[in-house]
C-alpha cells in the first residue's frame, strides 16, 4: 500500500533530518542547481530511502535534500524517474507521497519544455495553468489502496500558488497548458500540429503523473517550465536532451531568483494565497 511504503520512507528520512517541511519541490531537467540554495541541507540518496526509485537519465541525480530555502521549510526531489524509463507512471507516487507524509501542504513542480505557444522561446520560463495527459496513462492505475481515485483536475494548478508566483516574478509570466507525452523520442511536427489544435502550448515528458497524484492527494500545486526550444518542425533546429539540458542552464539563474521569491512570499501569506 502507497500509504504504508510513504510512512515508511518518511521515518527513514525523519531519523535523519529534524526539519518539517512545507513545500516539496521537484526539480527537473537543468534546475538540479536550485539544490545548491538550500540552507543547512540534509542530503538522503534516494538510493538508501526505502521505496523510492532508481534514476537512469544522465543529468538528474537522485537525492532529497531537507533544508530551507527563502526561510521556507523544503523537501527537494532532486531528479525524477520519468515515465519513459520504465513505462510506469507510479514511478514518483512513493516520492510525492513521502512529502506529503513529512509535512509538505504544497508541491512545487518544474520541467523542461518544448513550445508551441507565440511569444514563448528557448530560455524563457512559464507558468502551467492546466495539462493535457495526451499520454493518457495515470499514476492512479495500478496503486492498490487508493479508496477514492477519482481525483477532480479543475485548477489542479492552484490559482492562488499562481497569483503569488505572479507576483514574485514581478512581471507576467506566460501561463501555459503542458502536454505530457511519453517520450522519450521527440515529437513529429504532425503531432505538434495535432496539439496545438486541441489547446497544448508546450509539450514534455514529466509532471503530469506526479501532478495527478500530488492532487490525489491533497497537496496544492505550482509548476514551472523552462522552454528549452521552439516545438518539433516550429523553427530549423533538430532536438537532443544535450540542447535542452544546455539551454535549461540558460534559465537557471532566473528560476533559482523566482522560486527564492516565490517561497518569501508564500511564508509571509502563511501559506493562504
Ligand atoms: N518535446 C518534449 N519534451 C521536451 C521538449 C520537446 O520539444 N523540450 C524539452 N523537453
Amino acid at each position: 500500500m502507497i500509504f504504508e511504503r510513504a510512512e515508511e520512507a518518511a521515518d527513514f528520512v525523519r531519523r535523519q533530518a529534524g526539519v518539517v517541511p512545507a513545500v516539496g519541490i521537484v526539480l527537473g531537467s537543468g534546475l538540479g542547481p536550485l539544490a545548491d540554495d538550500v540552507q543547512n541541507p540534509v542530503t538522503v540518496p534516494y538510493a538508501e530511502i526505502p521505496h523510492f526509485p532508481r534514476l537512469t537519465v544522465q543529468g538528474h541525480s537522485g537525492n532529497l535534500l531537507l533544508g530551507t530555502l527563502s526561510g521556507c521549510p523544503v523537501a527537494v526531489l532532486q531528479g525524477r524517474k520519468h515515465y519513459y524509463e520504465s513505462g510506469d507512471a507510479r514511478a514518483m507516487n512513493a516520492p510525492v507521497a513521502t512529502l506529503k507524509a513529512l509535512g509538505c501542504g504544497v508541491l512545487l513542480t518544474s520541467n523542461a519544455s518544448g513550445a508551441m505557444q507565440e511569444g514563448v522561446n528557448p530560455g524563457d520560463l512559464a507558468l502551467l495553468r492546466d495539462h493535457i495527459n495526451w499520454a493518457s496513462v495515470s499514476p492512479l492505475i495500478g496503486e492498490a489502496g487508493l479508496g477514492d481515485p477519482f481525483v477532480d483536475m479543475v485548477d489542479a494548478y492552484d490559482p492562488g500558488l499562481r497569483r503569488l508566483m505572479q507576483q514574485a516574478a514581478g512581471r507576467t509570466l506566460p501561463e501555459s497548458v503542458y502536454t505530457f507525452l511519453t517520450g522519450p523520442q521527440f515529437e513529429t511536427p504532425a503531432e505538434i500540429r495535432a496539439i496545438r489544435a486541441v489547446g497544448g502550448d508546450l509539450v514534455g515528458m514529466s509532471t503530469v503523473p506526479e501532478v495527478i497524484f500530488a492532487r490525489y492527494l491533497g497537496l496544492r500545486v505550482a509548476a514551472l517550465s523552462v522552454v528549452t526550444n521552439r516545438a518539433a518542425g516550429l523553427d530549423g533546429e533538430s532536438l537532443s536532451h544535450a540542447h535542452t539540458q544546455a539551454t535549461a542552464k540558460r534559465a537557471e539563474a532566473e528560476m533559482r531568483a523566482l522560486v527564492g521569491r516565490f517561497l518569501a512570499i508564500l511564508q509571509e501569506s502563511g501559506f493562504e494565497p
